[in-house]
């Protein structure tokens, strides 16, 4: 009886094992199946995300291309602009070559007037020249920008008279001191005025009109009207001085205000370069004498004071140079020779290379034929080329 109930016991528990496992085991298959949902779900939804990420990668790419395109176009345009700017540039300079400036035959008629009406006062006499220089400039040969120095305004300059190597310097347009180096390479290389010799006059300088000749600085004071003070650079005296005999004197250069009397030097000697209410629309002109100060002729000449930032003589004609209120290309636009020899239409317009604003002095040495041009702060030098004046 015992091992029979053993055995129904027995097959009873197995039974319920069985049961047990068959739940178990149905249970872990629901299980997988909402894990196998949730990863298919997962899976959905991650493919969702990479194309929608590829889809945003395409189009930033696609953007990014025409952004580049559109770069290079505008790269292009910019380019061809600037093309089209410098030949229009040098289309204007051809023309302005092609037409001089009618103001200076237009005037030229009523000087002739004024010769006959002045004559007796040794106003606009013909001049007889003391040199056969009969030079005339044709172009700037070459150009050398030396440093940047001092203000906006100045000028420098050389003894054209003897064999003195050293470079004078007035910095700005009023002032007592001028500075002194002892040759051009000490100049361009100093980068400050400490190791310049300093000369202080008795008297401040104003304007940019000065000049060193001859072992003497000549150079201009106000005081109530316009002085040439001639000053002996070797014992540091003044010589001599004289009040300009020119009355209600205006700017001489239109565009460099403090500019009232210029003297300068060419290979004939000295001139003063001024102006004057009573002829206030051009600039005129005198002979200097070195010596005395004395006013030896005085012409009314036919350049217009307006757009004038500059002048220089060269072999006794004079050469104004003019540029615009916003700075562009300086140019001799205007020419008169004392002598009559050269005429306007003779002359060559000459033209300076673009730099950096207007000049505010040029200063022609006639024993090296070269300018020395302060022009917006930088010290250039310009080489000129010579042509002979051909005789009238
Ligand atoms: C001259 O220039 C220097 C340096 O710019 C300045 O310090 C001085 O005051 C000026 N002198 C006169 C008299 O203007
Ligand atoms: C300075 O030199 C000049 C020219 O040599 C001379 O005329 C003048 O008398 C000298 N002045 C003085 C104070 O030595």
């Amino acid at each position: 009886m015992a091992p029979r109930l053993c055995l129904l016991l027995g097959a009873l528990l197995a039974g319920a094992l069985d049961a047990q496992q068959q739940q178990f085991m149905e249970y872990m298959e629901r299980r997988l199946a909402v894990l196998e949902e949730r990863i298919a779900q997962w899976h959905d939804q991650s493919s969702r995300y990479s194309t929608e990420l590829r889809d945003f990668k395409n189009q930033v790419i696609t953007m990014m291309e025409n952004m580049e395109k559109e770069r290079e176009r505008l790269h292009t345009e910019v380019e061809t602009t600037a093309v089209r700017v410098e030949r229009l540039e040098r289309e204007v300079d051809y023309l302005e070559t092609q037409n001089p400036a009618p103001p200076c035959v237009e005037v030229d008629e009523k000087l002739v007037e004024n010769q006959v009406a002045t004559a007796k006062q040794r106003k606009n006499e013909k001049y007889d020249k003391l040199t056969d220089c009969s030079d005339t400039i044709s172009q700037v040969k070459a150009m050398k920008i030396l440093k940047r120095f001092g203000s906006t305004a100045g000028l420098w300059t050389k003894d054209p008279v003897g064999t003195s190597e050293k470079i004078y310097v007035f910095d700005g347009t009023a002032n007592d001191t001028v500075y002194v180096f002892p040759r051009m390479r000490e100049f361009t290389l100093f980068s400050a005025t400490r190791k310049a010799a300093r000369i202080k006059l008795p008297h401040p300088w104003v304007g940019t009109g000065h000049l060193v000749y001859g072992g003497h600085l000549y150079y201009i004071r106000q005081h109530g009207t316009f002085q040439v003070i001639k000053f002996n650079l070797a014992n540091k005296t003044i010589v001599d001085s004289s009040v300009f005999p020119a009355e209600e004197q205006i700017p001489v250069f239109g565009l460099s205000a403090f500019n009232y009397i210029d003297v300068v030097a060419d290979e004939e000697g000295l001139w003063a370069i001024y102006a004057t209410k009573e002829n206030e629309k051009n600039i005129c002109l005198a002979k200097l004498d070195p010596r005395s100060l004395d006013i030896e002729q005085m012409w009314d000449t036919p350049c217009p004071r307006e757009n004038a930032e500059s002048a220089f003589v060269v072999c006794g004609t004079l050469y104004v140079v003019y540029n615009t209120r916003l700075p562009s290309r300086s140019r001799v636009q205007c020419v008169f020779d004392v002598s009559g020899t050269l005429s306007s239409e003779d002359a060559s317009l000459v033209y300076f290379p673009k730099r950096y604003g207007s000049h505010s002095s040029m200063k022609y040495n006639p024993k090296e034929r070269h300018i020395y041009a302060w022009d917006d702060g930088y010290q250039i030098i310009y080489r000129m080329e010579m042509k002979k004046k051909t005789e009238v």
